[in-house]
């Protein structure tokens, strides 16, 4: 049975699809039988793998399939049977193909940039948790910060765990967003060029020409602490 994670945020351009992307083809790159399940509508996944199929053909082709709709869970199930890492772009809003999603997964991996870690958007995915570990109670909830400003890690950082200090319902002033999503990885990714370049061949920021050697090794990070950890 494969290992599946799911990244989520209900926030958009957190790059979502750049760590699902990234991860994906690490996972394949180091010899895992991978696939990446878009249940995005705006299908950012799909049209990263037709732009690998296009412009850099040269590379092995990334498997990615789209699904949407109430089959999403049976058939995310389906494919961890056959293969050995299960990648999910859940996509930037609440849907059932999130909720589907989260029940079946061992990781939610929730990609949180410098101006979205709010309570409203750290909030709602600490509900959304909550609410699939009543059927899926080992499930793990990371967030990762993303899209950093590189000299602004340290104050990004301290945000997200001041975020983590809230309630999650100001009714319940007991429960912390910090209770559902307690871990902060220790991997991040920086704003850098090299995201959107590689974003636009359809490759991983390994996989440039003249690679930019910060982002590689960033990526590198997020991969291992994914699969040593997750
Ligand atoms: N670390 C990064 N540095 C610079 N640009 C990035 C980074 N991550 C993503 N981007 C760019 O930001 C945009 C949104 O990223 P994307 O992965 O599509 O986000 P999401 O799926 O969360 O909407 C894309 O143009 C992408 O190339
Ligand atoms: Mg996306």
């Amino acid at each position: 049975m494969a290992m599946i994670i799911t990244v989520a945020n209900e926030k958009g351009g957190v790059a979502k699809t750049t760590a699902s992307c990234e991860l994906a083809l690490l996972a394949q790159h180091n010899g895992y039988k991978t696939v990446l399940i878009d249940t995005d509508h705006q299908q950012g996944a799909t049209k990263f793998k037709l732009r690998r199929d296009q412009v850099s053909a040269e590379l092995p082709p990334l498997r990615v399939v789209p699904i949407v709709g109430k089959s999403v869970g049976s058939q995310i199930v389906d494919f961890a049977r056959e293969n050995d890492i299960v990648v999910v772009d859940a996509g930037g809003r609440d849907s059932q193909e999130m909720r589907l999603a989260m029940l079946v997964s061992h990781l939610v991996l929730i990609p949180t940039s410098e101006g979205d870690a709010d309570t409203d958007g750290l909030n709602k995915m600490a509900m959304l948790i909550n609410e699939s570990r009543l059927r899926n109670p080992e499930l793990k909830a990371w967030i990762m910060p993303a899209r950093i400003p590189p000299t602004n890690f340290g104050a990004t950082r301290a945000l997200i765990e001041e975020e983590l200090n809230k309630p999650i319902d100001p009714s319940v002033p007991n429960e912390r967003i910090r209770d559902v999503l307690g871990t902060v990885t220790r991997c991040f990714l920086v704003q850098r060029s090299a995201y959107k370049t590689a974003y636009g061949w359809g490759r991983s920021v390994r996989e440039m020409d003249g690679r930019d050697p910060k982002a590689a090794s960033e990526v590198q990070a997020f991969y291992q602490e994914v699969v040593d950890h997750g």
